[in-house]
């Protein structure tokens, strides 16, 4: 059986970067595409050094359709079909209410909720045609308690997961599965940065110990998730919200 076909948005950092390393180890060609090409390109060096299949497809917005879509192109063109597609792709935003513009509130889901749009509506196609497919969102624990001064970031998450559970019922009948991660509090750039900008409220660590599980997140945490719903064996699993988060939300 020649490898399934693995596509990862926002695969050059965090939680993609991990998720790209664990599909690839799972026996997926991955393709790590990022905004970011060096990024994607040091971890596609990663995963080859490590025996396994990847290439990088850099300098790709997932918030325009076009640049998705050429992206899928490629990928279809040098790895083949896409079987597995992971929604990673983010940008996070900490601002008062009253001063969140219309440019950041539109950049905001126009990375975090259109790309997903457009990056689904690149690769079902191949999907149903295999009448196989996994689709998986990753979206935040934020969506499910809300958070103060991220109005507009937890809008863009909160859509994710509704977006989810209407496409499973859609896919369902082709053998395609859609799901969605809400990480919480996973150790990152992302995260490191909000502790670097004092926007989380205490440091990583401070909140890790009054984490149910007494530690932070790791980027492997979600990728063992996501590499479980993409397996053959989740197939009876679609249009969940399966949390990842030591506790912090149930
Ligand atoms: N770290 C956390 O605690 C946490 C919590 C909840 C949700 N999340 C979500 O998890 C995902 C990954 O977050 P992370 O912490 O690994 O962040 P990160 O900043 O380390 O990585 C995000 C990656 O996405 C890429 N990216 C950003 N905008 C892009 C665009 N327009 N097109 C293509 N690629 C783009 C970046 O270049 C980067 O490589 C995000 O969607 C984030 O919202 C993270």
């Amino acid at each position: 059986m020649t490898a399934k076909v693995a596509l990862v948005t926002g695969g050059g950092s965090g939680i993609g970067r991990a998720i790209s390393h664990r599909l690839a180890a799972d026996g997926y060609a991955t393709a790590v595409l990022d905004l970011n090409a060096a990024s994607a390109k040091t971890v596609v060096e990663e995963i080859l050094e490590n025996g396994y299949t990847a290439a990088a497809f850099g300098d790709v917005d997932v918030s325009d359709r076009s640049q998705v879509d050429a992206a899928v192109e490629s990928v279809r063109d040098s790895l083949g079909a896409v079987s597995v597609l992971v929604n990673n792709a983010g940008i996070t935003g900490f601002k008062k209410f009253g001063h969140i513009t219309d440019e950041v509130w539109e950049r905001t889901l126009a990375i975090n909720l259109s790309g997903p749009f457009y990056a689904c509506q690149a690769v079902v196609p191949d999907m149903t045609k295999a009448g196989w497919g996994r689709i998986v969102n990753i979206s935040s624990s934020s969506a499910q308690g809300g958070q103060q001064f991220m109005t507009h970031y937890v809008a863009s998450k909160a859509g994710l997961v509704g977006f989810t559970k209407s496409l499973a019922l859609e896919l369902g009948p082709s053998g395609i599965t859609v799901n969605t991660i809400p990480p919480g509090f996973v150790d990152t750039p992302m995260l490191r940065g909000s502790e670097r900008d004092g926007l989380l409220g205490g440091s990583v660590d401070e909140h890790a110990d009054r984490t149910p599980v007494r530690r932070a997140g790791k980027p492997e945490d979600i990728a063992a998730a996501c590499s479980f719903l993409c397996s053959e064996e989740a197939g009876y699993i679609t249009g969940q919200i399966i949390g990842v988060n030591g506790g912090r939300n149930t």
